[in-house]
């Protein structure tokens, strides 16, 4: 059968590897900073879309960065966070498992308190109102020191209990997950689920030290893993999800074409990879898009698309019961469909 698009729109899906401020659409950014009376260097949406051109993760971050500088109030992150999860109800994602980075925050000022009230009401509204379980992942900016990334997590500890997890992310390259190797060992008694980002633009090597030092649940993009067969085959024996990002590595140059992506020769490999969307607002598209895009680039199947998101309700933090009823939603679509 051939893949329309309809069949992935309507596919139940789950977003493992989401970062809150890359869903900050152009739009609200200018309404955010007339709110907050921030002048931003663009003068209209099409000029920001037009700085979206990235030759590589840093000159995305640096953009990156400067947008979330917009973001003041608890309104503001409340706002932000509504709007994601409005725009994934209606491409059907029944769950999802966001990162927020507190450190683009709070080294501007404004409080840990304000950052995760404001996303968190907006996850319990949506779970409200549009039935949208979620996980919230609190990830370190791996350019900054492990003393740092200590201080977040002190900060955090009040709200240990809105925090499933704990990641690592921003510039790979010169920041291995060795750097941050006893920060994550606290974290990880003090019970949070642990993930990093490694082997986006880094070599095998870093995603080897995520598995051994930080003691990885789940692994986000992994693509350079395919370069060392002994990894590939450590992964695939302890059946460690890994969330790749196709829109992701086509804008940021981590591939050069779709069609050169390597998800179907992962998921060839019995890897257990995810689709996910990562920074939506900078890398046009979001989980739809991802999953559209990819499948027409790699010819995927029916059989892949249900491994790919069956894989993603597996590999989520949610409870059994959630995961158990997620995959019977999404058994039913593939029997019926
Ligand atoms: N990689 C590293 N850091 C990030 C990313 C990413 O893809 N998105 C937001 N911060
Ligand atoms: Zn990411």
């Amino acid at each position: 059968m051939n893949i329309t698009r309809e069949f992935i729109d309507k596919m139940p899906k789950a977003e493992l590897h989401l970062h809150i401020e890359g869903s900050f659409e152009p739009e609200l950014m200018f309404e955010i900073a007339r709110r907050n009376q921030i002048n931003i260097p663009y003068k209209n949406i099409d000029e920001v879309k037009a700085a979206y051109n990235f030759n590589n993760l840093q000159e995305f971050l640096d953009i990156y960065y400067a947008g979330a500088n917009v973001l003041q109030t608890e309104r503001d992150f409340y706002d932000l966070t509504w709007a994601y999860l409005q725009h994934i109800h209606k491409e059907n994602v029944l769950h999802t498992e966001i990162f927020f980075d507190p450190q683009t925050h709070t080294d501007r000022g404004i409080s840990f308190d304000t950052v995760i009230k404001g996303i968190h009401k907006a996850l319990e509204d949506g779970k409200k109102q549009f039935g949208i379980s979620y996980r919230l992942i609190m990830s370190f900016l791996r350019h900054l020191s492990e003393a740092e990334a200590f201080k977040t997590l002190e900060q955090a500890l009040p709200y240990s209990s809105w925090i499933t997890g704990v990641g690592l992310d921003s510039s790979e390259v010169g920041n291995p997950p060795s750097k941050f190797e006893k920060v994550f060992e606290i974290a990880r008694q003090a019970g949070f689920k642990v993930v990093a980002h490694a082997g986006e633009e880094g070599p095998a090597e870093y995603v080897w030290e995520a598995l051994n030092l930080l003691q990885i649940d789940r692994l986000d993009h992994g693509n350079r893993s395919l370069e060392d067969e002994k990894l590939v085959k450590t992964l695939v024996d302890k059946q460690m999800a890994l969330t790749v990002c196709p829109l992701s590595n086509l804008k940021l140059k981590v591939v050069k074409d779709l069609k050169e992506h390597p998800l179907k020769t992962m998921l060839n490999k019995g890897l257990k990879a995810t689709v996910n969307s990562d920074d939506p607002a900078y890398f046009g598209g979001y989980m739809n898009d991802n999953f559209w895009e990819i499948t027409q680039a790699l010819n995927l199947t029916k059989d892949d698309l249900y491994r790919l998101t069956r894989n993603a309700f597996e590999a989520s933090f949610a409870n059994d019961d959630r995961k158990k009823e997620m995959i019977r939603q999404l058994d039913d679509y593939f029997n019926k469909s």
